[in-house]
């Protein structure tokens, strides 16, 4: 697999948020992850999708993608298909740390980005989640306060995420997952991201953490345009 860096450049500091979003997708553009890109324009077989996730996913991420909460697994419905099929090409480059994803992804089926491609498409089919596993309550509004603040400039106001830069859907997302992202990224478990976001993320406290990942885990909606969408 071709080594290539997806940079994000990242600017702390609000008054700077139009500015940085500017060369956000200007950078992004030019360095975005090689393996990723060459995948992307492939044409997709639902089918094929389908039965590599039910092959190999299935057991994990569950037979609607919705994952499970109490297991630190992700929800796959609704998440943006072209950082799903970054995120299969980096946990095959082993840049992004996940002993389980790494088994998963090291079989033959699946070190093919025409793969990759196949099983997101399938996924970005899947109906949402009605529910997800959410925090106590106890601080949503001071993280409600924090995402409008801090992360709305990549994430987007209602966290649908960015396809140009590969940002993620903060939607329908367990909120332990969100939890061990956040603290993942900032131990630098995801070598995929800039540096500058690594050490934004450090500043984040403990309550800071838990009021933001139960604000967004009480979010719907899909990161993507429409069914059969792959935008
Ligand atoms: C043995 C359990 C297991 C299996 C099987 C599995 N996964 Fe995962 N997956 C995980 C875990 C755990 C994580 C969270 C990794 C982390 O902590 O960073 C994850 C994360 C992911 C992510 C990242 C989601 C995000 O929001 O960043 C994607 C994409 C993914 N898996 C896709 C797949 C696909 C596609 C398959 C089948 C080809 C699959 N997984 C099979 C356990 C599994
Ligand atoms: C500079 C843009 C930027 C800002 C600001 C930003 N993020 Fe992100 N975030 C990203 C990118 C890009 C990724 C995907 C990283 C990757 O590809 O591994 C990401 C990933 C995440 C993830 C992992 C999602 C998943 O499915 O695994 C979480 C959780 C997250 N961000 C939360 C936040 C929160 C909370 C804030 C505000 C405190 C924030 N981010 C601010 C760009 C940003």
């Amino acid at each position: 697999m071709v080594k290539a860096p997806l940079h994000v450049p990242f600017l702390v500091g609000l008054a700077s948020v139009a500015l940085f979003l500017g060369n956000v997708k200007a950078w992004a553009s030019d360095e975005a992850d090689h393996a990723a890109r060459l995948a992307l324009p492939l044409p997709a077989n639902t089918d094929e999708g389908k039965s590599l996730y039910k092959a190999n996913c299935f057991r994990c991420h569950g037979s609607n993608g919705f994952g499970d909460g109490d297991l630190g697994i992700p929800t796959l419905a609704g998440q943006r298909f072209r950082y799903l099929v970054l995120q299969l090409a980096d946990f095959s480059d082993d840049r992004r740390d996940s002993t389980a994803m790494h088994r998963v992804i090291a079989h033959a089926s699946l070190q093919r980005p025409q793969a990759w491609v196949d099983v997101a498409t399938y996924l970005t089919e899947l109906p949402l989640p009605r529910e997800t596993q959410i925090g106590t309550g106890a601080r949503t509004a001071q993280g409600r306060r924090i995402f409008r603040e801090q992360c709305v400039a990549c994430h987007g106001q209602d966290a649908r995420g960015d396809d140009q830069d590969f940002i993620p859907s903060l939607r329908n997302q367990h909120y332990s997952y969100l939890v061990n992202q956040i603290v993942r990224i900032a131990e630098g478990h995801r070598h995929n991201v800039d540096k500058e976001l690594v050490r934004f993320l450090q500043g984040f406290g403990g309550p800071d953490i838990d009021g933001v990942a139960d604000y967004l885990s009480r979010l719907r909606g899909s990161g993507n345009p429409g069914p059969h969408s792959r935008q």
